[in-house]
């Protein structure tokens, strides 16, 4: 049955202090959504279940936006694969059980198009999920996004519920972790070139060839597509979320430069690895369910890095 998310309804969304969870809120709010309810990390463990019960038996949200999860780029990932694994495992479980046992009618749960394998075709459609091999890097969050996906669906089979997901492209914005080496590769940048601007560096070394093709999408951008699709989508397959737009990192790094007003030369040390050649998801479901991204690149980098500048959180995250 297809459920619609009504203006009364309680929604609470989970990770509201993270990137998309915040974003979240902003769009909720932006739409006239006011009964939303969160709990920060340190209020609810959400991989405690015994407190992820006790939250869902008090509040009984209506609908759920799971954006809660342990994030972070290759070099995080790898430094711990099975905390990656086993948090991300129990906060899916936990929260997509709990809200099922409490009546909850429907719920968005993020996966994420590094989960898609290694080997995808591109642009990737969402029917590529599981067809081949994980990337390696990332197969322990890869494994327990997977399971989370494939929860929702089970359950929608089983039980009849409403559990749908999206698979968001590589985002970036206000909250983003701007952390040197735990960070994804856009919010590494900006911080990198505004601290080369700073120090007067003439010049700044990237990793790789520069040649990888890669896809971003501004977190507004994703949080409008995540109430889009609690209201217009219902079914058992994922649903991309980009701007199914591509450029290579050497293109991304001189749009940063030129967004932070760093002027000196950018050198690229190929002895690092530049990761798969080409990610780009086909977004021709979602643009066929009616909705297309707004923010073009270089206005929503301008955005980011406006928000990095007066963040005082950027550093510790
Ligand atoms: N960032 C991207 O480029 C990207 C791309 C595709 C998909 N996604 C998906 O989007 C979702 C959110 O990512 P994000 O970038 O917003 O991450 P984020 O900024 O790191 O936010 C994650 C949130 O989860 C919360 N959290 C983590 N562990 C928790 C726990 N045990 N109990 C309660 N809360 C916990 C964090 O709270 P604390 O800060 O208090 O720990 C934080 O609010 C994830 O599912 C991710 O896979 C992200």
């Amino acid at each position: 049955m297809r459920i619609w998310m009504d203006k009364q309804g309680k929604i609470y969304v989970a990770g509201h202090r993270g990137m998309v969870g915040s974003a979240i809120v902003r769009a909720l709010q932006k739409e006239g959504y006011q009964n939303i309810v969160t709990r920060s990390h340190r209020e609810v463990d959400l991989c405690r279940q015994e407190a992820v019960d006790a939250f869902f038996a008090q509040e009984k949200p209506d609908y759920v936006f799971l954006a809660a999860a342990k994030v972070g780029g290759i070099v995080a990932n790898q430094e711990a694969l099975a905390d990656f694994m086993y948090e991300n495992m129990m906060m899916e479980m936990n929260v997509i059980h709990a809200a099922w046992k409490n009546g909850c009618k429907k719920l968005l749960f993020l996966g994420s198009s590094c989960i898609y394998p290694r080997m995808a075709p591109q642009p990737m459609p969402e029917s590529c999920l599981l067809t081949s091999e994980l990337e390696k890097t990332n197969e322990a969050y890869a494994l327990a996004k997977i399971s989370g996906l494939k929860y929702c669906e089970f359950l929608n089979r089983q039980y009849g519920t409403d559990y749908i997901s999206a698979m968001p492209t590589n985002l970036y914005g206000p909250n983003d972790n701007y952390h040197p080496l735990h960070s994804h590769v856009l919010p590494a940048l900006i911080r990198r070139f505004h601290e080369a601007k700073e120090a007067g560096d003439r010049e700044v070394v990237c990793w790789g060839s520069g040649e990888p093709l890669r896809e971003f999408l501004y977190v507004d951008d994703l949080a409008d597509a995540c109430v889009f699709l609690m209201n217009r989508y219902s079914g058992n397959e994922t649903v991309n979320v980009g701007t199914g737009k591509e450029l290579t990192i050497r293109e991304l790094t001189r749009l940063v430069a030129k967004v932070v007003g760093y002027e000196g030369r950018i050198l690229w040390d190929a002895s690092k690895p530049d990761g798969t050649p080409r990610k780009l998801l086909d977004v021709s479901k979602l643009e066929k369910l009616g909705w297309k991204y707004k923010i073009e690149l270089e206005d929503g980098i301008r955005l980011a890095y406006e928000d990095f500048l007066h963040n005082p959180m950027r550093a510790e995250r």
